[in-house]
């Protein structure tokens, strides 16, 4: 009942010509994939080429980031209004390197998601535990932090129209995915978290949750089998067409 959604997290990655040969090369890979939602998140310079070249096309895009203010003496910050305007529907906020490189807490999470969700815009909220989390048994404290405090005081209608990403910080970019196990384990934690948080029947069994972490074609299908697991935040594997495609024809089985 739950569309799977698989998107492609470039990060620093490509330049404008780099991306619109990608995806280029990968609407004609997935058109036609209707049973999966499937988004690219470019840097902020290609998301206009890139939403150029999937005029018409069902690829969704996504920003990596915004800035919560909508607009003024913000040197080189990026709102939702201008996220919008270059074309995109998708938004990923508080991500693992955005924590640690850039100082991301819940407190700016939760801003930004309001801030993308007031301007029509879905968010992807990232949430994940760092292997000493897990190796000292924290991981459920660390998950349930993140969730709670970046989803704090969204509607029941905001939280509908957003998406929750687990991708533990372990995982990121180590060739070391979560076993099928470990994802749905967490999934299923996130899932019942949202569901204490939002008691009207069905909220919690409707959004979907993503996993993260070294997906790749060879990784996906056992991952997505999993019952809370509705589809794949892909880093490195997103850089190709091939293996993204992959991916997402994974996700249709
Ligand atoms: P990798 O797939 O390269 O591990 O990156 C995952 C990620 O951080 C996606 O947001």
């Amino acid at each position: 009942m739950r569309t799977p959604i698989i998107a492609g997290n470039w990060k620093l990655n490509k330049t404008i010509s780099e991306a619109v040969d990608l995806v280029s090369q990968l609407r004609l890979l997935v058109e036609g994939t209707n049973e999966v939602e499937v988004i690219v998140a470019p840097t902020f310079t290609a998301l206009s080429a890139v939403s150029k070249t999937l005029e018409g096309s069902s690829i969704s895009i996504a920003a990596q980031d915004l800035y919560w203010e909508e607009k003024g003496a913000f040197t080189g910050e990026v709102s939702a209004s201008l996220i919008v305007d270059s074309g995109c529907s998708h938004v990923i906020i508080g991500h693992s390197e955005r924590r640690q490189y850039f100082g991301e807490t819940n407190q700016s999470v939760n801003w930004k998601a309001k801030s993308a969700l007031n301007a029509g815009l879905i968010p992807i909220i990232c949430v994940g535990e760092m292997l000493e989390d897990r190796e000292v048994g924290k991981t459920e404290q660390v998950v349930k932090d993140h969730l709670v405090n970046g989803i704090a005081n969204l509607t029941e209608e905001q939280i509908l129209n957003s998406v929750v990403a687990y991708e533990p910080v372990w995982a990121i970019g180590t060739g070391k995915t979560a076993t099928p196990d470990q994802a749905q384990e967490v999934h299923a934690l996130i899932r019942s978290v949202l569901a204490d948080t939002y008691s009207s029947a069905n909220v919690a069994d409707r959004i979907r949750i993503q996993y993260g972490g070294s997906v790749t074609p060879a990784s996906a299908a056992a991952l997505l089998s999993q019952p809370d697991v509705d589809g794949a935040l892909v880093g490195g594997a997103s850089l190709e067409a091939e293996s993204f495609a992959d991916i997402v024809k994974a996700a249709q089985q």
